[in-house]
């Protein structure tokens, strides 16, 4: 007899928005192509011992040499939507005055390219590549970037706003601001909490201005968003002393963001708590009502859990390393929470992806209805997911990624948990559409669905992508 392997069919809504999501110094290359100047990210990379490898984005998948060939890719995978960020020193090499035609041309054919292939473009303003012409003025630790980010929104608006219905400012202010300037891992390799809370403020003035600015400028039926990467915080223990840090990790990795844009108001519990890092004087009248412009949408990027537990002096006196990236947990001890003194990143259990990252779907199920429970009138779209593998090109021209397959099956089922839960998710982009550069990790970790030879820079579409495609024009996952 046969052995029967029960499906299960789990469909989402009608209208949920299908696609998969890249950034721009993560692909593109042509780092001195047609008047691009350095940002922050080709500086960093400049630096020893920064990236794996020595690895950098100057060639990268070179999509900004194959955009068309990448976009016939991209409708051959029956992408329904993609989304992309906007190199703002490709756009303005300076960080303010004058445009750069070529470079902004680039986007007039990305987003046309994409519209007549039928597949819908969300453009990110800012995933992390500052010019680095504004870094040398003090960079977003400066009062004036904000305005700067204003005046490049402005120009993206003016260019691209009748034909992108979906904005977003910024890509995980998070990470810019704490692995930017509190841990020094990022861009521009800072290591001060203090800098790192002025700039976390700073971000999110450049998105309520940003916001501001393009409000005017987009259709009314166009959305305005913002993408941040909320972490799922878990309790070491059920100690007081745990539950305390697990709520200060929550406020000032998560609520730091979300209050002040969604609630015009920065947690008076945060701004105490932190009070022996800063006196906050950064944030100056009116900034919290420019911080609090509308948006439509938030999104949300998920990969993995943390767990979190106490400054003790004991932990204090283990962790001797410096703070990894997001710690690889299948190897790295404990770690300081960025930006604070009063928690710290305490390893979980397996099993992991190629990142260290431990593998909890009901963790993302859990994020989605608190976030739903917490802020109920916002539409969520899910903006990055995905997992990194040792991906292997076989003899067969094929690359069987099944354990991606099965990471990203189980957390869309952990989308539709929510969803039937009673949060309001609209959408979902795999995260990435091509393996790329990795930040700090360079070219070592592959998050792809389609695989990237760095040698020939062909491109051969995983399994997952096959996959997903089939998920795609389902509407719906099996289990
Ligand atoms: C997110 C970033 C994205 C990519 C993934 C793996 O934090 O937004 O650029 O690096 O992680």
């Amino acid at each position: 007899m046969t052995e029967q392997r029960m499906t299960h069919r789990l469909s989402f809504p009608q209208g949920f928005v299908w696609g998969s999501a890249t950034a721009a110094y993560q692909i593109e290359g042509a780092a001195r192509a047609d008047g691009r100047l350095p940002s922050i990210w080709d500086a960093f990379c400049e630096l020893p011992d920064t990236i794996s490898n020595g690895d950098t984005g100057e060639v990268a998948c070179d999509h900004y040499h194959r955009m068309a060939e990448d976009l016939d890719l991209m409708a051959t995978l029956g992408l329904p939507s993609y989304r992309f960020s906007v190199s703002w020193p490709r756009v303005i090499p300076d960080g303010s005055g004058p445009v750069n035609a070529a470079g902004l041309d680039f986007y007039q054919r990305l987003v046309d390219g994409l519209l007549e292939r039928g597949i819908t473009p969300l453009l990110t303003l800012y995933h992390w590549d500052l010019p680095q012409a504004l870094q040398v003025e003090g960079g977003w630790a400066n009062r004036d970037t904000p305005a700067r980010f204003a005046d490049y929104a402005e120009v993206i608006g003016r260019a691209l706003g009748d034909r992108v219905p979906t904005i977003t400012t910024l890509n995980e202010p998070w990470c810019a601001a704490f692995l930017g300037h509190s841990t020094g891992v990022h861009a521009p390799g800072v290591s001060d909490n203090a800098t790192a809370l002025r700039v976390a403020h700073h971000l999110s003035l450049a998105h309520g201005r940003a916001v501001s600015v393009l409000r005017g400028l987009i259709p009314a039926s166009s959305r305005l968003s913002v993408t941040l990467n909320l972490a799922q915080v878990r309790p070491a223990s059920g100690s007081p002393e745990d539950l305390a840090a697990a709520g200060h990790v929550d406020r000032i990795a998560n609520r730091i963001f979300l209050d002040p844009m969604l609630r015009g108001r920065y947690p008076q519990q945060l701004l105490d708590e932190t009070r022996h890092l800063t006196d906050w004087a950064f944030v100056a009248d009116g900034d919290l009502a420019e911080i609090n412009a509308p948006i439509d949408v938030l999104g949300v990027n998920f990969y993995a859990p943390s767990k979190v537990a106490a400054a003790t002096a004991e932990l204090r006196a283990e962790v001797t390393g410096r703070w990894v990236n997001d710690p690889n947990q299948a190897e790295a001890g404990p770690s300081p929470w960025p930006g604070t003194d009063l928690a710290f990143s305490v390893p979980q259990p397996g099993p992991y992806t190629a990142m260290g990252w431990p593998i909890v779907p009901e963790a993302f199920t859990d994020l989605l209805l608190a976030v739903h429970r917490d802020y109920p009138e916002i539409p969520l779209v899910v903006t990055e997911n995905g997992a990194a593998f040792d991906d292997v090109l076989t003899a067969d021209g094929r690359v069987h990624d099944a354990d991606r397959i099965d990471y990203v099956r189980r957390h869309l089922a952990a989308v539709h948990a929510a969803i039937e839960g009673g949060a309001d998710v609209r959408g979902y982009y795999l995260w990435s559409f091509m393996d790329n550069f990795e930040w700090a990790w360079g070219y070592s970790k592959r998050f792809g669905m389609v695989y990237v030879d760095y040698d020939s820079l062909a491109r051969t579409p995983k399994d997952s992508a096959l996959w997903f495609r089939d998920v795609i024009s389902d509407n719906a996952v099996q289990l």
